[in-house]
């Protein structure tokens, strides 16, 4: 089981000269038990969104993003900046009571695939972060990766997973309303840490 290749992308360099001054999201969250953490936010829609519907909640966000992480940073959100998969591995066991991971790139070649963000590693690492009660909510337009999701997840927790019929409280991410306008099916899966 291997970390997924951090692919950098060129937007990410195009900004490479913005300061970051974000402290560590690892500080934010040993400060309370009720932790909400968006994984690969883009440009942050979906964890304001989050940070509102769940005022009583510390929402975070990790992002590859400059500019979106500097735009949380000016909303006063906890953020971090870099590779998920690596700042998440810090994490303490049963800490964070919902993980989101919305629209993660799909890397559609076969051989870019493993650069997905969501994979058995990175699920080992949430399941583990997760505390007992909370719950894990990924989504996706594409189906290749929806069904290896829904696969890992499976193979993992020794649990039959449905993909959910709604997309309970996620917010609508700009991702998404992409994937909409292509007219392609939309999958949520959620996960429930017992
Ligand atoms: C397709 S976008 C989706 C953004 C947003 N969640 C949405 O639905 O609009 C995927 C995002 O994940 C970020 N990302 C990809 N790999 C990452 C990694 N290893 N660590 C942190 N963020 C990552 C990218 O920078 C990008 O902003």
């Amino acid at each position: 089981m291997t970390r997924p290749v951090y692919y950098k992308s060129f937007r990410s360099r195009k900004f490479q000269n913005i300061h970051l001054t974000s402290t560590s999201i690892l500080d934010t969250t040993n400060q309370s038990d009720d932790v909400i953490l968006d994984i690969g936010f883009g440009t942050g829609e979906s964890t304001m969104a989050l940070n509102e519907i769940f005022s009583e909640y510390i929402v975070c966000g990790i992002e590859a993003y400059k500019p979106g992480v500097k735009k949380l940073m000016a909303e006063n959100i906890p953020v971090e900046y870099g590779d998920a998969a690596e700042i998440i591995e810090k994490f303490d066991d049963n800490k964070i009571s919902q993980i989101y991971m919305l629209f993660p790139d799909p890397w559609q070649k076969v051989k870019h695939r493993k650069r997905r963000l969501f994979s058995e590693y990175t699920f080992k690492i949430i399941n583990r972060i997760l505390k007992r009660g909370g719950f894990f909510h990924f989504a996706s337009d594409n189906i290749n990766y929806a069904f290896q999701a829904k696969r890992i997840i499976e193979k993992a927790s020794s649990r039959d997973v449905e993909f959910s019929k709604n997309r309970g409280f996620r917010p609508v991410t700009k991702y998404e309303v992409k994937g909409i306008k292509k007219r392609n099916f939309i999958f949520d899966l959620i996960y429930f840490k017992n």
